[in-house]
């Protein structure tokens, strides 16, 4: 079975309704980033910070799969698909792909502030997280989110299965947020590689095949390159 690595970002779930974050209108352009999504913002003001991702959490309940989502989980019939994923939500696994890495951590999720770091599953019934929440041992509990200047702990895990692609998709990212960006320099000279966006992406390796649409028709142009 040939061996297809996604790399999706924002783009995955614009046509789910949820707004990405360096398009015109989108959400760096009503929020500072070092306000709600750094270790810094989240010490200065933790209750803006967890407002933020309980708006987050509310858009995302109230959101589902879209089709280039269902395209991707249809393909597991036929391939080995691994999803290595920016978002936060779980519209993927939602979908039904069953592969899926969150390189910069999970919505549903929250964690201890403590050094254990004990990870909590929120439910879509129960999904917000306020100042004086804490875990069973006390601490506020924190969104399990990587924000701007933390390590991101899936980065190796991410590179090694780049490595081990027969087809590399890039659907939706901007190519502007490292170490993901840097994931496309990884992949074998034999393996092919696509790039699914509807704008242009600067500073692209030579090789790279690039559709120029949203996610769902691009990925229906995909399947039809592939099979
Ligand atoms: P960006 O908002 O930077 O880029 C979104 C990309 O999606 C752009 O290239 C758009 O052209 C494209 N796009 C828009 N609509 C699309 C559609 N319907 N189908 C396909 N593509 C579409 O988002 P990311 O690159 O994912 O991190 O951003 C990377 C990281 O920066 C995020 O994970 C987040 C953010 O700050 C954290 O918050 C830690």
């Amino acid at each position: 079975m040939k061996k297809i690595v996604v790399l999706s970002g924002a783009g995955m779930s614009a046509e789910s309704g949820i707004g990405t974050f360096r398009d015109a209108g989108g959400l760096w352009e009503k929020y500072i980033i070092d306000d709600v999504a750094t270790p810094d913002g989240f010490r200065r003001n933790p209750a803006l910070v967890l407002d933020f991702y309980n708006q987050r959490r509310k858009q995302l309940v109230e959101s589902k799969p879209n089709e280039g989502h269902l395209i991707l989980a249809e393909l597991e019939n036929k391939y080995d698909i691994h999803i290595i994923t920016q978002n936060v939500d779980n519209l993927h696994e939602q979908a039904g792909s069953t592969k899926v890495l969150h390189l910069h951590g999970e919505l549903m999720k929250v964690r201890s502030t403590s050094a254990s770091a004990d990870v909590f599953e929120l439910s879509n019934n129960n999904y917000e997280i306020n100042l004086g929440d804490k875990c069973p041992k006390g601490y506020q509990l924190r969104p399990h989110i990587v924000w701007f200047g933390e390590e991101v702990p899936e980065i190796e895990n991410a590179v090694d299965i780049v490595k081990t692609a027969d087809i590399l998709v890039v659907i939706g990212t901007s190519m502007q947020v490292y170490p993901a960006a840097s994931l496309i320099n990884y992949v074998k000279t034999t393996s092919t590689v696509y790039l699914i966006d509807p704008l242009d992406i600067e500073h692209l390796p030579t090789h790279v095949h690039v559709i120029k649409n949203i996610a769902s028709k691009g990925l229906k142009e995909f399947v039809k390159m592939i099979d």
